[in-house]
């Protein structure tokens, strides 16, 4: 038999690319399996979908459908999620809330459409603070109707992991990495989807950070060029590139020109970390045209408040006592609270007001929506899915609640996630 393209792709774990008979569905397996993961110079036993680490990259046209079955290879329960992805309530993948997790030997599949064109990801859902740091997380990249004039488009997937002293993948999950700012690896890496470009090439970089807990400070060398989308929602004015801060979850997308051999840097601790390189092989002919700013995606208009509401994160290490049962809470509750902290009707404008009452950052993370980050004097910054609120920070957010069903509200720091950071927004 001739395996076709897409068979031959997904059995490397390579990009998947769209097989959409009229430009409609894209069909795709993920097998979730353990897996011997190459990361940096180490080979570790990890988990992986169809057998890499990250997962193979799902790609697709806006509004177009994708078609995921999941094929559950592991003793355990699992669930994806498609982080950032305005679909259904039924295919988010939230055990409690929106399913039951898949059984070992079973098979779920996601169905949705794309409305939105950006840098987004998947991860497993399910016991996620264990399946993601162990590999279950991969691309999922919503092209344009028109893409940007670029000659690559480069995926860039920031990780890091922790060994043992023996070197192999540290199974252990000891409670100061639920307390404190989490589980933090001494091998921090970015999976890049290129190793070669050309010098003079028009290159977008999509930034994801997958890992379980850290905090990137991200700089990139080598090129001359704008950040132009946080979270797969495009600016209106792209912003000259600087040091980007990516939290659990988020991502940014970079549309620059290469001056030289690219370098992806971590520059948040006293050492500079080389996370990865993007070696130059050639040259061509630097564009003239000026690097515009991204098509937005269409989102409801802010309405006026209907509901306003407070989420005071609160435990940890060296933070003050709570009611909650587990290390954090929210307003003093411990995991899924039975009444949501908003109920909303559909259409309805919501803000909350997130306070970061503990000794630690905290990235939080809405479901089904994108939000606007407001800034201190109460004006809109960003459109993101996760915001960063440092250690004693306010922020408030607000949000148009749209999309009906029960969507979860957390923080991404997954560590701090399973110890008790999470709650959840009723839509009807
Ligand atoms: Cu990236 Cu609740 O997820
Ligand atoms: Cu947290």
């Amino acid at each position: 038999m001739k395996l076709s393209r897409r068979q031959v792709l997904l059995a490397t774990g390579a990009t998947v690319l769209p097989v959409s008979l009229f430009g409609a569905t894209t069909q795709v397996t993920l097998q979730p399996r353990p897996t011997v993961a190459k990361i940096g110079q180490h080979r570790l036993e990890m988990l992986g979908f169809n057998g890499s680490v990250p997962g193979p990259e799902i790609r697709l046209r806006q509004n177009e459908k994708l078609n995921v079955q999941v094929e559950n290879g592991l003793d355990d329960g699992t669930l994806v999620h498609w982080h950032g992805i305005r679909l259904p309530n039924a295919m988010d993948g939230v055990n409690v809330l929106t399913q039951d997790p898949i059984a070992p030997g079973d098979v779920f599949n996601y169905r949705f459409s794309v409305p939105d064109a950006g840098t987004y990801w998947y991860h497993s859902h399910y016991l996620s603070y264990d399946q993601v740091s162990r590999g279950l997380f991969g691309p999922l990249i919503v092209e344009e109707s028109v893409p940007p004039d670029v000659d690559r488009d480069i995926t860039v997937m920031l990780f890091n992991v922790l060994l043992d002293v023996s070197g192999n993948f540290d199974d252990e999950f000891r409670p100061e990495h639920f307390a404190t700012a989490g589980r933090l690896g001494g091998v921090v890496t970015a999976f890049v989807s290129e190793n070669e470009v050309l010098l003079g090439d028009r290159v977008r970089l999509r930034l994801i950070n997958p890992s379980l807990d850290r905090v990137y400070s991200v700089s990139i060398s080598g090129v001359s060029g704008f950040l132009v989308a946080y979270d797969g929602m495009p600016f209106a004015r792209p912003e000259p590139l600087s040091t980007l801060v990516l939290a659990p979850g988020q991502r940014a997308d970079v549309i620059a020109d290469v001056t030289h051999k690219i370098a992806i840097l971590e520059t948040s601790g006293a050492l500079v970390i080389e996370m990865a390189q993007i070696a130059v092989s050639g040259q061509r002919k630097k564009r003239s045209r000026a690097i515009p700013a991204l098509p937005a995606n269409a989102h409801p208009r802010l309405g006026a408040i209907k509901h306003k509401a407070k989420l005071v994160m609160q435990g940890g290490g060296g933070g003050k006592s709570h009611s909650g049962t587990a290390t954090w809470a929210f307003n003093n509750q411990s995991g899924l609270p039975s009444k949501p902290l908003i109920s909303a009707s559909k259409g309805d404008t919501v803000q909350i007001k997130l306070v970061n009452d503990t000794s630690f950052a905290h990235g939080i993370h809405m479901h089904g929506h994108h939000f606007w980050e407001v800034s201190e004097q109460g004006e809109r910054t960003y459109f993101r899915d996760t915001t960063l609120v440092e250690a004693g920070d306010t922020r408030d957010i607000i949000c148009v609640l749209d999309n009906p069903g029960a969507w979860l509200l957390h923080c991404h720091m997954l560590s701090h996630q399973a110890d008790g950071m999470a709650t959840w927004l009723r839509v009807r």
